[in-house]
């Protein structure tokens, strides 16, 4: 299995570029089911989860053809032959589930492998099911996987008991070639959810409201083929901006959308970094003053994203004063706090809040191991400014979300080898 080594390095400088919204593009590749014409995505992230959900799509009959130089993939989902996703591909990437929608809404049915939990919780997928019902379809849910059945969609009003991003995206891809008007209240409000309405649009959809917690969509009878460029990753950019931080360097981050990560920049520059937005980029200094402690709540978009918490926990560990953290979205997100206290951190977890004591003790290296793709990125970063030499396992995980994270880092100045 690969790992990264990583020496504590100085201030990180320099400028970054940020690769395409991997929870934009899943979604998105998956919505070219829904239509019997190419489509071309572009500025596509080259990540291990976008491999697999190219295979999904091969595997349903559609003809993929992925330009990893031009960061291009074309989709010609006319021969889908099938709506049945075999487990070996659910069980490599939860965000398979994301072509139940498209796939019940273009062939009337799809049976896949539950997707299951994974270290940060249990996933349930009861919402999806409850949208998708709403609209018609039967849905029956074994202990291994489910089978959603429609030869026609109707439009319904459909309430989310939680803003899901997965639920708000299956049932308005469903929703977009179902008869009749679709309304998703308590929706999820995400920049990848406005993304792939764009898409959907595109296509010929006709949905208002996406980024609202109410999204209204009118049916139609069939969607064409388009081209489409991915947002920038905002949790991508996230990490870089904590990176700068944490190392107390001096960063542009280049093709950042400052709206698409405001709690982000609002709470670092709680902590003391400045945070400029200049022409090319944002750019993020932790080398003006004493970076100090702060509070991090997370909550659904607009609120702080739990896929930053882990970056956050990391550049607390090194900052002055005791900050605490609470984790409201998934149910064992604060893994972290175990291997970062490896590394001397000394974090408590009481429940959904953690504890991170400041830079009293300052972070040493230790062979960590990195338990989802946001803490392990988080401790790559905590690596960074660790006295010695840091050991992260289980990198697998942070290659499914981060393009060239290693390469990226260094050419900023890090110390990071991949070893197998
Ligand atoms: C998406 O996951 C992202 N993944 C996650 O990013 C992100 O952390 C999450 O949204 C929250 O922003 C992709 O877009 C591929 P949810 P998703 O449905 O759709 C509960 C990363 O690091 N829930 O909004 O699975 C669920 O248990 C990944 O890039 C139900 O109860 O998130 C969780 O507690 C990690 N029933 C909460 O909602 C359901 O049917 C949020 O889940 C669905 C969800």
């Amino acid at each position: 299995m690969a790992k990264f080594i990583i020496e504590k390095t100085g201030p990180l400088v320099g400028e970054v570029s940020i690769s395409g919204a991997k929870n934009a593009v899943l979604p998105i590749l998956a919505a070219t089911i829904l239509t019997d014409e190419p489509c071309e995505i572009n500025d596509v992230p080259l990540l291990s989860d976008v491999d697999v959900m190219c295979r999904i799509l091969r595997c349903v009959g559609a003809k993929v053809d992925v330009d990893e130089k031009e960061h291009t993939i074309v989709v010609d989902a006319k021969g889908i032959n099938s709506s049945e996703i075999p487990y070996d591909l659910v069980k490599m990437m939860r965000a398979s589930i994301f072509t139940m929608g498209p796939l019940i809404a273009r062939t009337g049915h799809a049976n896949m492998a539950l997707p299951g939990g994974c270290s940060i919780g249990s996933r349930p997928i009861d919402l999806h099911n409850k949208g998708l019902r709403m609209l018609g379809a039967k849905i029956t849910v074994d202990e291994f996987s489910v089978d959603a059945y429609a030869p026609k969609l109707k439009g319904s009003l459909v309430y989310l008991d939680f803003p899901s991003v997965g639920a708000t995206e299956n049932i308005m891809m469903a929703a977009s070639l179902a008869e009749g008007y679709t309304t998703i209240e308590n929706a999820a409000e995400e920049p990848e959810i406005v993304d792939l309405a764009n898409f959907l649009n595109k296509m010929g959809a006709k949905i208002k409201g996406a980024g609202t917690d109410s999204i209204r969509i009118e049916g139609v009878k069939k969607l064409h083929g388009t081209r489409h460029a991915v947002i920038p990753d905002r949790i991508e950019t996230g990490t870089f901006m904590v990176a700068a931080a944490i190392s107390r360097g001096d960063v542009l981050i280049k093709n950042a959308l400052p709206d698409h990560v405001r709690p982000v920049i609002a709470k670092l520059l709680e902590c003391g970094a400045t945070v400029n937005d200049e022409v090319d980029g944002l750019r993020v200094r932790g080398d003006i003053n004493r970076l100090v402690a702060t509070d991090i709540k997370t909550l659904p978009y607009p609120g702080f994203p739990t896929d930053m918490q882990a970056p956050f926990m990391s550049l607390l560990t090194t900052v002055r004063g005791t900050s605490t953290i609470i984790e409201t979205i998934f149910e064992n997100r604060l893994q972290l706090a175990g291997e970062l206290s490896r590394m001397g951190a000394n974090i408590r977890v009481d429940g959904n809040m953690a504890i991170v004591p400041g830079d009293k003790r300052p972070l040493h290296g230790a062979n960590v191991m990195a338990t989802d793709l946001r803490a392990g990125a988080a401790l790559v970063l905590a690596g960074l400014v660790a006295e010695g030499h840091t050991e992260v396992s289980d990198i697998y995980h942070i290659e499914r979300g981060y393009e060239n994270f290693a390469d990226k880092l260094n050419s900023l100045g890090a110390n990071v080898k991949r070893v197998e």
